[in-house]
């Protein structure tokens, strides 16, 4: 089946938008081609990931360059993943001048193309928050498993290239999660450890999960049966777990997510037992208590519920390590206006805007991470090299303050 393309999608490919659009366009029609698209599908909102210098490297900021000079502009909201520091506050994180210069053109090439340098994996929070059945070009794995999961909107993991060419174009190509037939469920993944909570127990529940999603195949999507109740934090815990362990954009749970009442259970069952959870989360405890130099709250981006908890727990303490605070501007702001930010910092706590333990340039620092993610505990073991603990959300706060 050939791929469709609209007058307009048509001029664009000709050139006649200009040669970023141009470029833009060539990128969604090769990757429709590839996967077998019969059209592209307007998007409501894009999300951009690659971001951090520390990962586009001098070649992604001449691209990124090369494209805001060509004449690209955002018709539709596009907001960024983390960036590899705070965009304001960077000194005070050890981040060194270079890289800041590096980063901040960066910055400044996807704002002049109409980017807003809301730098987030937590956009839902932030004011990029997408509707039910509306067809999105996000990056991050763990907003795209949230935004396809949890709000039942529709989007493929994009690379940052794709992302960018849909914010240019407005457009994304029609296959793989926006269609009905691949957002059926294929295996029923039983849950069978008792009701556990707080976002480290989704964190390993998720890891769980996902070791059963890699012996099936990456493809696979489950409905996860045996899950009464899920916050809002939960949630996306659950899912950066699940996407970094499992590789998964979507999940059904029923009671929870929107779209599982729609579907009969597949046949295929597979239960997850309490000793699966606890080996999952005795994996990512591979760190001596003692040994911890590094602790971190904020993968994903912090809500502004979290941030209350923080401050309530720090509230005439002084902490004893470094400890990264991450969140969001617009979260961040209101945590200014909530006098939060002011109770945290006069503990020593540092709020790490606009990026996060993983993104940031922090190789060689530290030796121990304690965080309450399980995606964090991924990424500092593979990234960085730290040992890692991971703790209920009161405990790593604890941890920071060293008692
Ligand atoms: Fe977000 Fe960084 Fe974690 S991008 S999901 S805080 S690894």
């Amino acid at each position: 089946m050939p791929l469709y393309l609209t007058p307009e999608e048509q001029a664009m490919l000709g050139g006649d938008f200009g040669k970023a659009t141009q470029t833009a366009m060539q990128i969604l029609t090769t990757l429709g081609r590839i996967y077998g698209a019969e059209k592209l599908l307007p998007v409501a909102s894009v999300q951009i990931a690659g971001v951090s210098y520390d990962n586009l490297g001098e070649a992604g900021l001449e691209w990124l360059a090369e494209m805001a000079n060509g004449g690209g502009k955002a018709r539709v909201l596009a907001t960024l993943n983390p960036a590899g520091m705070d965009i304001d506050a960077w000194a005070n994180l050890g981040i060194a001048p270079e890289f800041a210069e590096k980063q901040r053109r960066v910055i400044e090439a996807f704002a002049r193309m109409g980017i807003i340098a809301t730098c987030t994996c937590t956009p839902y929070l932030a004011g990029n928050l997408p509707h039910f059945g509306e067809h999105l070009a996000w990056a991050e794995s763990s907003a795209v498993c949230y935004a396809n999961a949890v709000i039942g909107a529709r989007s493929n993991r994009e690379g940052g290239p794709s992302a960018l060419a849909a914010a240019i174009t407005g457009r994304t190509p029609a296959y793989g999660l926006h269609l009905d037939e691949a957002r059926k469920p294929t295996v029923t993944v039983r849950i069978e450890a008792a009701r556990g909570g707080g976002t480290s127990y989704f964190g390993a529940l998720g890891k769980a999960i996902g070791a059963v999603l890699e012996r099936l195949g990456r493809h696979s999507i489950p409905l996860i049966d045996g899950v009464e109740a899920a916050s809002l934090e939960e949630l996306k815990a659950f899912c950066a777990s699940l996407a970094t362990y499992g590789g998964a954009a979507l999940f059904h749970m029923p009671g929870i997510t929107p779209e599982a009442s729609q579907f009969d259970p597949p046949a295929t069952v597979i239960a997850v037992s309490a000793a699966e959870v606890d080996a999952a989360l005795a994996a990512m405890n591979d760190a001596p208590a003692e040994s911890v130099d590094f602790v971190s709250l904020g993968c994903p981006h912090l809500s502004i519920a979290e941030i209350a908890r923080i401050a309530d727990l720090l509230a005439g303490r002084k902490v004893s390590k470094e400890f990264w605070i991450t969140t969001s501007r617009p979260v961040k702001h209101v945590a200014d206006r909530m006098g939060y930010t002011a109770v945290i910092e006069a503990s020593g706590a540092k709020f790490a805007v606009d990026t996060c333990c993983v993104v940031a340039p922090i190789q060689g620092r530290f030796h121990a991470l304690a965080t309450d993610s399980a995606k964090a505990c991924y990424y500092a073991a593979a990234k960085h090299g730290l040992k890692t603990r991971l703790l209920p959300f009161d405990e790593v706060v604890r941890e920071a303050i060293g008692k």
